[in-house]
């Protein structure tokens, strides 16, 4: 199988689980799940709610300005930087399920107007003006071939990148693999050097890189 097939096989794939599992995923954010659930998502994801309160500080000054998220899900993040002064959040998804909760959850805060949703795979998505902030939070879990995807970064946003790579190497990378891969999801894994190299190959310069539990949280910005 070539490259182009591989990729489209992985984004299939990856579009069929989240689509499958949107309500699941979510209950990290809204805690409807059970109580057991909520006590292990507070320990083995603690590192998910600790990314989304970096990212919100990195945006602290952001206000105004025009937010891609970027496997945006359930809009978590768009929902939250609307609410704190975003003149635009647009994000992207390919997974129905996910941006129907998305639409839901902005109309219930009151910040429809200044969000907007857009379904389809991120690298066939053309905007219609560029964005300042990209923001992309448990998307390169996901994606084989990350530098077609921070070139596009790079082209659709102006002043920063805020995102994350999942750790490679460790016990708990070793059993996601092996638990996401039994549900039909790949899952890829990043050493520090790898991320660099990424980041270079595709005009973005590092700011800062910041171990958090199982990820590392990274904010570049044009090279
Ligand atoms: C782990 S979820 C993260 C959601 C959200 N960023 C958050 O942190 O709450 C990853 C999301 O990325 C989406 N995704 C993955 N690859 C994508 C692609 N190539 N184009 C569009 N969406 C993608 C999936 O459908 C899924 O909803």
């Amino acid at each position: 199988m070539n490259n182009q097939n591989t990729n489209q096989q992985t984004a299939d794939q990856v579009q069929t689980y989240f689509h499958k599992e949107a309500g699941d995923f979510d209950s990290i954010y809204s805690g409807k799940t059970s109580p057991l659930m909520r006590l292990l998502n507070r320990w083995l994801r603690h590192d998910i709610y600790l990314r989304y309160e970096m990212t919100i500080a990195e945006c602290a000054n952001d206000k105004g300005k025009r937010i891609l998220d970027i496997g945006c899900g359930s809009g978590r993040y768009c929902h939250e930087l609307a609410a704190r002064g975003a003149g635009k959040c647009i994000g992207i998804d390919f997974a129905q399920n996910m941006l129907d909760l998305a639409n839901d959850f902005a109309k219930r805060r009151g910040v429809s107007d200044r969000c907007e949703f857009l379904l389809g795979q991120y690298l066939d998505v053309k905007l219609d003006q560029p964005c300042d902030v990209a923001v992309a939070m448990g998307y390169f879990d996901y994606i084989p071939n990350c530098v077609d995807h921070l070139k596009k970064m790079r082209a659709d946003a102006r002043e920063k990148l805020i995102t994350i790579f999942p750790v490679a190497g460790t016990f708990r990378a070793f059993v996601r693999k092996i638990r996401l891969g039994a549900r039909g999801c790949p899952v890829f894994f990043f050493t520090p050097e790898q991320i660099d190299d990424l980041l270079k190959q595709s005009g973005w310069r590092k700011t800062r890189i910041e171990r958090v539990g199982q990820l590392w949280f990274v904010v570049a910005v044009p090279a």
